[in-house]
C-alpha cells in the first residue's frame, strides 16, 4: 500500500472533515500518499484529486460540511461510470479508496469493490439509517441542533398556548424525529416507520389540551407519511378540535450544517484512524462503525443488504412519555 484516496459523497455530515483529517494524517503516519477526491464519486470519473498533506487538514476539526465538498452522483450508479472511476484510480497507481457516507455512497462503495477494487467505508449520514453503525457521524449534532430547535419552539409555544408542528430530515428514517421526540418531550412523534394518520394526532392534541398543558409539540419525520405540510393543511381545516393554535417550523438543512459536537469529533478521528489501520492489514470490502462503544468493521455485502431497524422499545416509550 503506498497511495489512498479518500472522498465524501451524498448529503454532508457535521464531522466529515474530522474524519478527512483522521484519514489523512494516519495515512501519511502509514507513510502512504494520500489523495482527496472532489464532489464525491463525481470527481472520481472526472479525476478531480489532490494530494493532501497534514497541514492541508489542518483548521478544519471544528467545522461542519466537508473540506472535499460532496455530490450524489447518479452516473456512478452505472456500470460505465463506475469503470471510468476505476480507470483513474488505476492510472494514478491508488491502491484504495476510503469512502465517508452514507446509504447510498456505501452501496456505491460496495459495487466498486465487487469490482475487485480495495474499498473501506466509514458511517457518516445524519439520518442514521445505516446498517453496520448504531450511529454514524452527524447524527449526533443534527440531532443537538433539532433539539435546541424544538426548546425554543416550546418556549414561545407555551406564551401563546399553542402547537408546534416541527418537521426534522431523516429521509425514509424516523430516527431524528424518535430521538429528538424524546429528548425534547414531544406529545406526538410521527415516523415512517409506524403508520399515523391525522386524526390520531389531532386526538392526541386535545387531549393534551384538555389535560392543561400550556403548549404541544409534534415532532414530524420528513419521510413520515403524513409530513408537515400534509398535517398543516388537516389541522387549518380541523382547528376546532385541537384546542390549540397551530403553527408549522420545517428545519430541513439547518439540521446539517452545525459544527461538529465533541461525540462526533471522537466518533469521527476514531472510524477515519481504524480505517487506514483496516487496510494497513489487507482489509478492505467492509464499512467502518460504531457497536456497542467498539468501534466494528461489517462487510460491506451485509450494510447494503440489510435495513437497519428502530428500537421498539423507545418507540412505545416516546408514547408513555407524553403523558
Ligand atoms: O441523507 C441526508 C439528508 O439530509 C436527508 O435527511 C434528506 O432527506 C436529504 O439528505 C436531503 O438531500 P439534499 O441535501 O440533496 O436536499
Amino acid at each position: 500500500m503506498k497511495r489512498i484516496a479518500v472522498l465524501t459523497s451524498g448529503g454532508d455530515a457535521p464531522g466529515m472533515n474530522v474524519a478527512i483529517r483522521a484519514v489523512v494524517r494516519t495515512g501519511l503516519d502509514k507513510g502512504w500518499e494520500v489523495f482527496g477526491v472532489r464532489y464525491g464519486y463525481t470527481g472520481l470519473i472526472t479525476d478531480n484529486m489532490v494530494p493532501l498533506g497534514a497541514r492541508d487538514v489542518g483548521g478544519i476539526i471544528h467545522q461542519g460540511g466537508t473540506m472535499l465538498q460532496s455530490s450524489r452522483c447518479p452516473e456512478f450508479t452505472t456500470e460505465e461510470g463506475r469503470l471510468k472511476a476505476l480507470r483513474v484510480l488505476n492510472q494514478r497507481d491508488i491502491d484504495a479508496l476510503v469512502v465517508i457516507g452514507g446509504n447510498g455512497s456505501q452501496a456505491g462503495a460496495h459495487a466498486l469493490s465487487q469490482m475487485d477494487y480495495p474499498v473501506i467505508g466509514i458511517a457518516s449520514t445524519i439520518d442514521n439509517d445505516l446498517y453496520g453503525s448504531e450511529i454514524s457521524i452527524g447524527v449526533d449534532t443534527a440531532l443537538n441542533i433539532a433539539l435546541e430547535a424544538i426548546d425554543r419552539l416550546k418556549v414561545t409555544a407555551s406564551s401563546h398556548q399553542r402547537a408546534f408542528l416541527v418537521e426534522v430530515m431523516g429521509r425514509d428514517c424516523g430516527y431524528i424525529a424518535l430521538m429528538a421526540g424524546i429528548a425534547g418531550g414531544a406529545e406526538t412523534v410521527l415516523i415512517p416507520e409506524v403508520e399515523t394518520d391525522p386524526e390520531t394526532v389531532a386526538e392526541e392534541l386535545r387531549h393534551a389540551y384538555l389535560r392543561g398543558k400550556t403548549h404541544a409539540l409534534v415532532v414530524v419525520a420528513e419521510g413520515a407519511r403524513y409530513n408537515a405540510s400534509h398535517l398543516a393543511r388537516f389541522f387549518e381545516e380541523h382547528y376546532e378540535r385541537l384546542g390549540f393554535e397551530m403553527r408549522v417550523t420545517v428545519l430541513g438543512h439547518t439540521q446539517r450544517g452545525g459544527t461538529p459536537s465533541a461525540f462526533d469529533r471522537l466518533l469521527a478521528t476514531r472510524l477515519g484512524a481504524t480505517a487506514t489501520d483496516r487496510l494497513a492489514k489487507g482489509k478492505h470490502g467492509i464499512l467502518m462503525g460504531l457497536v456497542k462503544g467498539e468501534i466494528v468493521s461489517t462487510p460491506l455485502a451485509e450494510v447494503v443488504a440489510k435495513k437497519k431497524q428502530l428500537d421498539p422499545y423507545l418507540m412505545s416509550l416516546a408514547k408513555v412519555l407524553a403523558k
